[in-house]
């Protein structure tokens, strides 16, 4: 971790703050229902916990990992399952909780794969979005914060598995 400078982007007050704005919302959209929200695993837990936390109505969790992709495969899309979920998602009204948009191509894979199990609804809710590295389109149906083009790390979010535990959002210059 040697010669990594941390500069704050988001102080974890902001981010607090971001959360409670973003449940109030999703609670009003899912007023009287009783959603499932899926993680992504690992990056959006942190998120998921304190925005479910922050919720109105009774809410189901589960979580699926994908694999990060190589150089080549980031371009093709191609995205592989590690973790699929634990039960089916026919017919329940499906929020998709993720830690950052970046490409686009993880969200745009999961979008397609679980619109086939027949979900009710399917949305995204996203705490950060990095739209100037699209490489598909994808908009997020709910997002925190649009961020620069910049390597962030904290709450939740890592560099090499690291910095996860930090309460504030920081740019990573390393
Ligand atoms: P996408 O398919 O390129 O949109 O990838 C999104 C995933 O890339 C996120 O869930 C993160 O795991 C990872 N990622 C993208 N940008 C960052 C970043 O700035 N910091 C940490 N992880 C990132």
């Amino acid at each position: 971790m040697k010669d990594e400078k941390l500069e704050v982007l988001l102080t974890a007050e902001q981010i607090d703050a971001k959360v409670k704005e973003l449940a109030a919302e999703i609670s009003k959209d899912y007023k009287g229902k009783k959603p499932l929200i899926i993680a992504i695993l690992k990056g959006a837990v942190i998120f998921m916990s304190d925005l479910i936390r922050q919720l109105e109505m009774p809410v189901e969790i589960d979580f699926m990992a994908i694999s990060s992709y190589g150089a080549d495969t980031a371009s093709s899309g191609v995205v592989r399952i590690l973790k699929d979920l634990d039960q089916s998602i026919k017919d329940k009204d499906v929020l998709i909780v993720e830690d950052i948009v970046d490409t686009g191509l993880t969200l745009s894979y999961l979008i397609e794969n679980l619109s086939s199990r027949q979900p009710r609804s399917l949305k995204v809710v996203t705490l950060l979005d990095k739209p100037e590295r699209r490489k598909v389109e994808f908009k997020p149906d709910y997002c925190g914060f649009t961020i620069p083009d910049c390597f962030v790390i904290g709450y939740g979010l890592d560099f090499d598995e690291h910095y996860r535990h930090l309460c504030d959002l920081c740019i990573l210059d390393a």
